[in-house]
């Protein structure tokens, strides 16, 4: 059973009411030392078994620009997996420069091409008919292609990127001819991308993963006579959302990995660089969304109201994901009730946690809702105008403010009467 590294700072009861009462709930707070710890644990893993390799941090997963730049600060190296203009923009402001990037789009419009050219990024094209919309803009120096291997593996359903009922990627039996019309155009550097899903945490899938990448790999150079200068195995690395799951162990996932890439390349100079686009794994454990309770019914179930709901946290409501809940001050407490907890939000898909066995609370307690630093805040909106939280960064347990408090003027700044 794993306790959660942030469990014993969930006890500091002073700390919690103190940021509540500056920044006010719901509020999205960060631990720096376990981002630098995340982050210098995937390094280390992977220096210590494959000598070329790069990583991408998804961008997506959380995009505020002092995050991403403390990042940098702990791994100077670190590039950046954008999706969007916008995401080009906040590795931008974080000093993450654009060569440093891949842009893995899809369905991807003209804008979004010239935003990944204009910004000197990785391009990774989603489809063949990608590449023609590209190539009326102009050609880059090197080209990827985002393979669908034909399977998938993710936590949810919605979260498995490949495979027949993805939205994603070129189909396998496509890839040749994709890369071969890159090749008619003139392009001569290449990569080769591949992310199936989210949220794994079993070492021999991303084994199998990197076998299946490693043989298209093969195919395309010896079809068409290229050489591949990456192979992208995206992100995907899961966390343990719950006590009873184990996390990756990642000096032994790059061990197997670097092992069947060598076996594949058996010359060091003919071996493409393994790249990376961790999201999850890198911020997830980070975030703790604190909030409080706003009111308790007691209805056909008991309802524990929070002042966050699916418009501050939409993973529980997307997704049915679960995440652990504690009580600040109080983390051990044991429950005495089942409880659905939920926010103000008009829809009844509005969870946080569903048939919970929870400790006794009442109005105007403090909740922490762990392993939010990942698709938390990026993935929150606005619905029932309401403005999304302020986020703060904890570095050594000092708080700085690092986005405000969106207001209600900030919704209606954009509209005209
Ligand atoms: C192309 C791509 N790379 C990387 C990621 C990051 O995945 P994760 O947060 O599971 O590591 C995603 C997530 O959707 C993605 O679509």
């Amino acid at each position: 059973m794993a306790v959660h590294p942030l469990f014993e700072l969930v006890k500091n009861r002073a700390l919690f009411e103190d940021l509540a009462r500056s920044y006010g709930t719901p509020l999205y707070l960060y631990v720096d030392e376990q981002l630098r710890s995340n982050l210098e644990t995937i390094d280390a893993a992977l220096r210590s078994a494959i000598r070329d390799y790069h990583i991408c941090y998804a961008i997506k997963a959380n995009s505020n620009p002092h995050l991403l730049s403390r990042m940098r600060y702990h791994l100077p190296s670190l590039g950046g997996d954008c999706s969007s203009p916008g995401e080009l923009e906040a590795a931008r402001r974080a000093g993450i420069t654009g060569s440093e990037c891949i842009f893995t789009g899809n369905y991807e419009s003209a804008d979004d091409l010239q935003a990944a050219l204009d910004a000197g990024a990785h391009i990774n094209l989603d489809d063949i008919t990608s590449l023609d919309r590209l190539a009326r803009l102009g050609l880059p120096e090197e080209i990827s292609f985002r393979l669908n291997p034909g399977f998938g593996r993710g936590t949810f359903a919605q979260i498995v990127t490949a495979g027949e009922k993805a939205k994603f990627g070129v189909p396998h039996r496509d890839l040749v001819t994709a890369y071969r019309r890159a090749y008619e155009l003139g392009i001569r550097q290449f990569g080769l991308q591949c992310m199936t899903g989210s949220g794994n945490l079993d070492p021999d899938y991303f084994e199998s993963l990197l076998g299946v990448i490693l043989q298209h790999a093969r195919e395309l150079e010896t079809a068409l006579g290229i050489h591949l200068n990456y192979l992208s195995i995206g992100g995907g690395f899961g966390i343990p959302y719950r006590d009873d799951q184990e996390p990756l162990d990642f000096g032994n996932l790059f061990s197997r990995l670097g092992r069947i890439l060598g076996q594949s390349y058996r010359r060091s100079k003919d071996r493409p660089q393994l790249w990376i686009e961790p999201g999850k794994s890198i911020v997830g454990n980070t975030g703790i969304l604190l909030t409080r309770v706003t009111g308790i019914k007691s209805g056909y179930r008991t309802y524990i109201g929070t002042d966050a709901g699916m418009e501050t946290l939409m993973r529980p409501a997307l997704y049915n994901a679960y995440h652990r809940i504690y009580k600040v001050g109080e983390p051990e407490a044991e429950p005495v009730q089942v409880v659905d907890i939920t926010g103000r939000i008009c829809e009844n898909t509005d969870r946080l946690a569903v048939e919970r066995p929870f400790p006794a609370v009442k109005e105007g307690d403090l909740l922490a809702i762990l392993d939010v630093g990942a698709y938390g805040y990026s993935m929150s909106h606005q619905f029932n105008t309401r403005p999304r939280p302020a986020e703060v960064l904890l570095v050594d347990q000092r708080p700085q403010l690092i986005r405000r408090r969106e207001t209600i003027d900030d919704i209606f700044r954009t509209t005209k009467l």
